[in-house]
C-alpha cells in the first residue's frame, strides 16, 4: 500500500482511539482521583496503539463500520495497558520508565499502579457489553468478552507472563521461548485480530486467516521489542534499554544474536503476510506488519 495512504489510515484510527480513551473514567467515586489520576497517566501517555488499531482494521476490511468497533478496540488498548504497568513493577521487570513518563508505580506508588492495573481490566469488559446493541450485536459483545477473557488470562497473555518470568536466568530452547512469546505477546495481538473478525461476522476461514497473522505479528513484535532492548535508542522507546540482560531473561537475541533474531523476525512478518490471502481487503494489514518489523520505536 502507498506509504502516504498506509499513514493517513494509521492517523484516522490513532485519532479516533485516542478521543475515545479520553473519554474514559470521566467519573467515579469521590476519594478515588489520586488512582483515576494513575490511570488516565499510563494510558493516554502515549504508545503505539497497535492492538486497537487492529481490531478497527479487521472489522473495516471485513465490512464493517469501523467506527463503531471502537469501545472494543479500546477495550484491548485498557488490557495492555494494564498488562505494562504490572509488567513495570519492581517485582516484575522493574522498570523504571514507560512511555516516555516515569513508569506508573514511580510516580504514584506501587500500591496505587497495582490498583490502576486492576481497575483498567476491570473497566474492558464493561466497554465491550455496553456498546451492545448500539454499535456492535449482543451475540458479538458475548462471543468478543470470551475472547478476552481467554486471550488475556492464565491460557492467555498472564500465563504468558509467569513462564516468562520463570525462565529468568534459565536457558530456554527455541520451542520453549516460542511457546513463552505466543502466549505473552502474541495472545493480545490474535485477540485484536480476532475480536475484529468476530464483530463484522467473518467466517471461520477468515477468523483462522485471523489467528495465523496474529500469531506471526506478534512473533515478530516481541522479536523487535527485543532486538531495541539491545540496540534501541531510550528515546524513542520511551523506556529503558538494556533491561533484558540486567535481569538475564531469555530473549530472542540471547537464542539467537541480533543478526539471525532480525531474519527470524522478517521470516515471521512474511508468513503473516502470506496468511492473509483469504482477507481480499487486506493491503493495510501488510504494511502494518511491514511497518512493524521495520521500527526503531
Ligand atoms: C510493549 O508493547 C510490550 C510488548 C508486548 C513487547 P508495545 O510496544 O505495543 O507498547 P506501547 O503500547 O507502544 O507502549
Ligand atoms: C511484556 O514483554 C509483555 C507483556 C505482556 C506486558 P516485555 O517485558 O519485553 O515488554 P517491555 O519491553 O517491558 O515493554
Ligand atoms: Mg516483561
Ligand atoms: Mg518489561
Ligand atoms: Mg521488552
Amino acid at each position: 500500500m502507498d506509504r502516504a495512504v498506509f499513514d493517513k489510515r494509521m492517523s484516522e484510527y490513532i485519532l479516533a482511539i485516542e478521543n475515545r480513551l479520553n473519554t474514559f473514567f470521566s467519573h467515579g467515586v469521590s476519594g478515588t482521583e489520586k488512582l483515576k489520576d494513575a490511570v488516565l497517566y499510563s494510558l493516554l501517555a502515549g504508545g503505539k496503539r497497535i492492538r486497537p488499531v487492529l481490531v478497527l482494521e479487521f472489522s473495516r476490511a471485513l465490512g464493517f463500520n469501523w467506527e463503531n468497533a471502537i469501545d472494543t478496540a479500546c477495550a484491548v488498548e485498557l488490557i495492555h495497558t494494564y498488562s505494562l504497568i504490572h509488567d513495570d513493577l519492581p517485582c516484575m521487570d522493574n522498570d523504571d520508565m514507560r512511555r516516555g513518563k516515569p513508569s506508573c508505580h514511580k510516580a504514584f506508588g506501587e500500591d496505587v499502579a497495582v490498583l490502576a492495573g486492576d481497575a483498567l481490566l476491570t473497566h474492558a469488559f464493561g466497554m465491550i457489553s455496553d456498546s451492545a446493541p448500539h454499535k456492535i450485536s449482543y451475540e458479538s459483545a458475548c462471543r468478543v468478552i470470551s475472547l478476552f477473557s481467554r486471550y488475556s488470562g492464565i491460557d492467555g497473555m498472564i500465563g504468558g507472563q509467569i513462564l516468562d518470568i520463570s525462565a529468568d536466568g534459565k536457558d530456554v530452547d527455541a520451542d520453549e521461548l516460542k511457546k513463552i512469546e505466543l502466549l505473552k505477546t502474541s495472545a493480545l495481538i490474535i485477540l485484536s485480530c480476532k475480536a475484529g473478525c468476530i464483530i463484522a461476522n467473518a467466517d471461520e476461514e477468515k477468523l483462522k486467516a485471523a489467528e495465523v497473522y496474529g500469531e506471526n505479528l506478534g512473533l515478530a513484535f516481541q522479536v523487535i521489542d527485543d532486538v531495541l532492548d539491545v540496540e534501541g535508542d531510550e528515546k524513542l522507546l520511551g523506556k529503558a534499554t538494556g533491561s533484558d540482560i540486567k535481569r538475564d531473561k531469555s530473549t530472542y537475541v540471547d537464542l539467537l544474536g541480533i543478526d539471525e533474531a532480525k531474519s527470524y523476525s522478517r521470516q515471521l512478518t512474511n508468513k503473516a503476510i502470506e496468511s492473509l490471502y483469504p482477507i481480499k481487503d487486506n493491503e493495510f494489514l501488510a504494511s502494518l506488519a511491514e511497518f512493524l518489523v521495520s521500527r526503531n520505536f
